[in-house]
């Protein structure tokens, strides 16, 4: 029986567009090459759809995402609108509504050249951080009293629920064990001051007890910033909250190659997963083919894994390593000189080709 998906496609905003439609050219080539279909069903949500129609991510439309296999989502953001918006109206919506707890993001290198530390080698810089993705400060529960005035007051809580925090350890725990790699679970927090995190603590060591075979680490954000620059070999799988993981993971990103190739999946084992970039839409660069695809194609490469397509998902991570290997790309940035289409060709060219033996 022939193996079909259907995916819902957010290009988006800005850049988001022409990265999109490189990981699509990616993603019909390797369907033909492993022998599966896919039914995509483009949405165009975003800036333009929301000022031409005032519609930022309408009910029908949210339902109809829900009826599909994966979402690939390009970026979200646009100067003409207020911070935050459409980021919360669509980014948000898709992962709170859609329950999606946990978010992957893998921090590999491929290649020394791509790393701004000195001496540190592929072996020594393979993580991969789950960062917990429906609540903390994301949860919205934001106030403004008296705003204008001098006796003005802003508020934002940060909310852990048990069940939240639960499940995105056990994922962690889960996921470390698949790894079969250092087998070193590293949890991140600030308990020593935010000390609602006590939740976190205490959950990890009582889910930890489940899981003799998995070392359990626990260290402060602000030391980890700190330990992922001088020593990153420690890390093997990364659990932490929200807020946290989203900033260790752009700083994860820059020891790699940078926001060009960082790749994540928004995940609740057993349903829908949304697959995305972790840059932006960088809308000054829109339109000049000159951001970079990677990151893109391989949300593309994580999206076939969760679609239990693992040797596509393989083929394609193997595809951007060689293109990455081949030194083609001085860097991953807007200014490599190598146009999003390039890239994308260059990603095709090597997806004919055998695999690149990592
Ligand atoms: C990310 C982004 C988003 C986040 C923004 C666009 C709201 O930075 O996916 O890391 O903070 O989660
Ligand atoms: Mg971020």
């Amino acid at each position: 029986m022939s193996r079909s998906y259907d995916i819902a496609v957010l290009p988006g905003d800005g850049i988001g567009p022409e990265v999109v439609r490189e990981g699509l050219r990616v993603l019909e080539r390797v369907a033909a090459i492993e022998g599966f279909t896919t039914r995509l069903t483009r949405l165009p949500f975003g800036t333009e759809h929301y000022l031409k129609t005032q519609e930022v991510l309408p009910d029908p439309a949210f339902e109809e995402i829900r009826r599909h296999r994966a979402v690939l989502l390009g970026a979200i953001g646009d100067p003409r609108m207020a911070p935050g918006f459409l980021e919360f109206g669509i980014v948000g919506r898709l992962r709170f509504g859609l329950d999606l707890f946990a978010n992957v993001r893998p921090v590999r290198l491929y290649d020394e050249y791509l790393c701004p530390l000195k001496h540190k080698t592929p072996e020594q810089l393979d993580f991969v951080v789950v960062r917990e993705n429906t609540e903390d400060a994301y949860a919205g529960m934001w106030g403004q009293f008296k705003k204008g005035t001098p006796d003005e007051i802003a508020t934002q809580e940060i909310l852990f629920t048990r069940k939240g925090v639960e499940r995105v350890i056990r994922f962690a725990f889960e996921l470390c064990r698949a790894r079969n790699k250092r087998r070193t679970l590293t949890l991140l927090t600030k308990a020593n001051a935010i000390r609602a995190m006590e939740i976190w603590t205490r959950t990890f060591a009582e889910v930890g007890a489940e899981y003799p075979d998995v070392r359990r680490e626990h260290q402060y954000i602000d030391a980890a910033c700190m330990f992922v620059v001088t020593a990153p070999e420690q890390y093997d799988t990364v659990v932490t909250s929200n807020v946290f993981g989203d900033i260790f993971t752009d700083l994860g990103a820059a020891l790699v190659g940078g926001l060009g190739l960082a790749a994540s999946g928004n995940l609740h084992p057993g349903r829908i997963g949304l697959f995305e970039s972790i840059h932006g839409s960088a809308p000054q660069f829109a339109g000049q083919n000159r951001a970079n695809p990677l990151a893109t194609i391989m949300a593309v490469s994580m999206m076939l894994a969760e679609l239990g397509e693992p040797a596509a998902a393989t083929r394609v991570e193997d595809a951007v390593v060689r293109v990455l290997r081949s030194h083609a790309l001085p860097n991953l940035g807007m200014d490599s000189g190598v146009g999003t289409d390039q890239v994308g060709d260059l990603v095709l060219g090597a997806l004919q080709a055998a695999p690149a033996g990592r």
